[in-house]
């Protein structure tokens, strides 16, 4: 996704235009992959096999997240990683859930005002950019917790593809090509990055050529012999310190030392008799998810209809008044006290209907909270196995290719997660979020997310299991995805290639993706006061498993697939496959 390159054009200012350029584009989607033991959703092909081998070879759900999130560090390396962090929700066939935080932390010497000038205005780039960006990583700690606690393979066994694929190289397809050639101007910037992701002629890897990664291979070989020592303890971190000191950043060993993964409860609500059962803080997206249900769920969705103007106002009036609760109350929950049962109330959810004007746009201004002044890549894969253990993870470097830096003789990408906090209250970060005090940096904090890795159940059992990248579209994305499969009864894929539509309170504009809503409903909409954003871009890469059918309706029927996976259209190198 590529905010920046997104086309603006302002229904209010210039309707003649949005509308010329706009139709509703419900267009057929393919129908979903089936499976009748296990299901993988990856957004890149190969890892996809990975998972779905696993799963063969008895593994369970947990041992296939850890091989795909291995793999993917290596064949999708624009998010895919092991120098990033994020987050895995689990529930095991028993009904157990649970949630992995390997989140990064901001390193000891962190400041709050470190990416501010001396006049206290933020550097442009120090946040995303070079050393200074990045933030200690989650992901070596995170896969061996969860494989250890919740797996049943070795270690070796699960990590084994990865180094195959490092060094072995694996060739690229068009969409694997297409972000490198994105990224090569970036990429070229930091010498050890340009080694290992483009060709001795400065130029990116084209589709049909191999990419190797000796490098990787041989990080990934010492993590497969030694364990989370090797990078947290051993030679990675050394060379990633030193690298980091040579260039700016803040990194030393201790961070490396000291850094823990937790296991945290996730946040669960009902919507309409399913339960919702994602991330809780250091992310945003459960509660924020949970709090958006809770208000449409007063309303009739499925009767308002997908896509219709007076569904898209309540969904939007819902979602500005949750991210003003996002980016004003919630962060770490080590540092800050989240309000997330009040978030999660039914009667907070009434309170905020009954604001809601039915006719006119609200006014983010006038929601201001006090202390405010005025494409980028992540991954999500969902996985299912025979046994019903379901798992949904969402990592990521932050930006795509992360801080753009690797440091010598590791080959590994470093984040730039440390952008996702408040570097500034009321300064919008790289996804356009204007944040608080609750967000600021602290030593050994970790920054407030939006990713939202989910499981729905409905009567006891897994439903769907879903989540997307998308920075602060996350959460929209993950909800319409759920809206579309239980309001508007679309089957797993319509439900995630369905448009997308995205308010975040600031700026006080509807994201709408091009031909996603109808020219009348536009007109319908600029009619109530509201500004929207007709982006050329879509956004998200949603990857879902729907349980005993592809859509409600085939469920109640009864004679669908037991597993139903669906990668979202948008996604150039991802694959469904079940077995
Ligand atoms: O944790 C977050 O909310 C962000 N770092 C996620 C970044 C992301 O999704 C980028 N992908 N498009």
């Amino acid at each position: 996704m590529h905010l920046t390159r997104r086309t603006l054009i302002s229904v209010s200012l210039s309707i003649t235009l949005a509308l010329a350029s706009s139709a509703t584009a419900f267009a057929a989607s393919p129908a979903p992959a089936k499976g009748e033991h296990g299901m993988v959703v990856t957004a890149q092909h190969l890892a996809t096999d990975v998972g779905v081998e696993v799963l063969k070879r008895g593994g369970n759900a947990i041992d296939a997240a850890v091989a795909v999130g291995y793999a993917l560090a290596v064949v999708y390396p624009n998010a895919g990683n092991i120098g990033g962090g994020g987050f895995m929700t689990v529930r095991m066939k028993d009904g157990r859930t649970t949630f992995i935080d390997f989140r990064e932390r901001a390193p000891l010497a962190a400041t709050r005002t470190m990416y501010l000038d001396k006049a206290g205005n933020p550097v442009k780039g120090a946040s995303l950019d070079g050393y200074l960006a990045v933030g200690v990583p989650g992901s070596v700690a995170g896969f061996e917790m969860v494989r250890e606690k919740y797996g049943t393979l070795s270690r070796q066994d699960l990590i084994a593809p990865a180094i195959a694929f490092a060094r072995d190289g694996f060739v690229l397809n068009q969409g694997d090509a297409a972000s490198f050639a994105d990224s090569a101007s970036r990429l070229a910037k930091d010498p050890a990055a340009a080694a290992i992701f483009l060709k001795k002629d400065g130029k990116p890897y084209g589709m049909g050529e191999k990419l190797v990664q000796p490098d990787l291979a041989a990080s990934l070989s010492a993590i497969s012999e030694k364990g989370p020592d090797a990078f947290y303890k051993g030679a990675i971190a050394d060379a990633i310190v030193r690298a980091s000191g040579a260039k700016g950043g803040i990194l030393a060993k201790e961070d490396f030392e000291q850094y823990a993964v937790r296991e945290l409860k996730p946040v669960t609500c009902s919507y309409r008799g399913y339960e919702i059962v994602s991330s809780p803080p250091p992310s945003s997206g459960g509660a924020i998810i949970c709090e958006i249900l809770n208000v449409i769920e007063g309303y009739p969705m499925s009767y308002l209809g997908a896509g219709s103007a007076e569904t898209v106002h309540v969904m939007v009036e819902a979602m500005r008044r949750a991210y003003v609760d996002r980016n004003s109350a919630l962060g770490d929950p080590d540092f800050v006290d989240n309000p997330v049962s009040k978030l999660l109330d039914k009667g907070y959810a009434k309170e905020i209907r009954d604001r809601i004007d039915p006719f006119r746009a609200g006014v983010s201004k006038d929601l201001m909270p006090k202390g405010f002044g005025e494409s980028t890549e992540t991954t999500h894969y969902s996985i299912i196995d025979d046994e019903g253990n379901a798992v949904a993870v969402t990592y990521t470097l932050n930006g795509s290719y992360g801080a753009g830096v690797v440091a010598d003789g590791t080959g590994i990408l470093l984040n730039n997660e440390m952008d996702d906090f408040t570097q500034k209250p009321g300064v919008p970060n790289l996804y356009g979020l204007v944040q608080g005090e609750a967000n600021a940096i602290q030593p050994k904090k970790t920054p407030l997310s939006s990713m939202s890795p989910t499981i729905v159940t409905r009567n006891g059992k897994p439903f769907m299991i879903i989540g997307s990248p998308g920075g602060s579209r996350i959460i929209t994305i993950t909800l319409e995805a759920i809206v579309n499969v239980i309001d508007h009864g679309m089957d797993i894929q319509q439900a995630i290639d369905a448009p997308r539509i995205h308010h975040q309170w600031l700026p006080d504009t509807i994201y709408v993706e091009r031909f996603g809503l109808s020219p009348d409903t536009l007109k319908l909409l600029a009619g109530m006061g509201y500004h929207l954003d007709i982006s050329e871009k879509s956004w998200g890469q949603a990857a879902g498993i729907l349980v005993g059918g592809k859509s409600l309706a085939e469920i109640e029927k009864g004679g669908g697939a037991r597993y139903n996976g669906a990668m979202d259209s948008r996604a150039a190198s991802g694959a469904a496959q079940g077995y």
